[in-house]
């Protein structure tokens, strides 16, 4: 996997399949200390320590129709080649939280990729369900909440066509301002 972002397309995937209805993703990235942390936590069904303790084992998986699992195993691959790790914490009935860890200026980083797609894709095609999503580029960071959308729009689901075409319009607006690609407006 090239990028991250498909990483943790895969990793909330997880998540929605544990039954969560809340899903939080962050993206912290801190150049200082040359690191960059990826978090997904979710308020699903969560794991035992012994189910914990095997997930980041490819031949571990709960699925039927495929023996092997690689969501985790893969991220946990891509963390530790460049220098970082990963860290699952899990209570069973509560939830799940995965975090991985990367040298940010490692060679062998993947790079975030298109993070503003998955991010859409996964309201889009869970409508019914929450997502907050932080990212922090050394200090400054921006947040989207379905949450706090939902009080805005009412009635109105976030998969509507032209409430998810705002919504991707939104988050590139916001990543380009956090690369230093946009200024922001004074206006807004
Ligand atoms: N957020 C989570 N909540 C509860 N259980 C989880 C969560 N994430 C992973 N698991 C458990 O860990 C197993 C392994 O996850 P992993 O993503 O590595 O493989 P998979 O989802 O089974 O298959 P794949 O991702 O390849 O489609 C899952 O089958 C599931 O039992
Ligand atoms: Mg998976």
């Amino acid at each position: 996997m090239r990028e991250l972002s498909l990483n943790i397309l895969d990793i909330a995937q997880n998540s929605i399949s544990a039954g969560a209805t809340l899903i939080e993703i962050t993206v912290d990235e801190n150049t200082q200390a040359d690191r960059l942390t990826v978090c997904i936590a979710d308020n699903g069904r969560g794991m035992t320590p012994e189910q914990v303790r095997t997930v980041t084992d490819p031949f571990y998986t709960t699925r039927t129709t495929r023996r092997v699992g690689m969501g985790i195993p893969l991220l946990c691959m891509a963390a530790e080649q460049s220098g970082g790790s990963l860290d699952i914490k899990s209570r069973f009935g509560q939830g799940t939280t995965v975090t991985a860890t990367f040298v940010h200026s490692h060679i062998d980083r993947p790079p975030l990729g298109d993070i503003k797609a998955t991010v859409t894709a996964l309201i889009r095609m869970n409508p019914q369900l929450d997502f907050c999503f932080i990212h922090t580029f050394d200090g400054r960071s921006f947040t989207f909440d379905t949450r706090q959308l939902r009080v805005i729009l009412g009635d109105l689901p976030p998969d509507t066509p032209e409430v998810a075409e705002w919504i991707g319009g939104y988050l590139d607006e916001q990543e380009k301002i956090l690369s230093g690609v946009l200024i922001p407006d004074e206006n807004d």
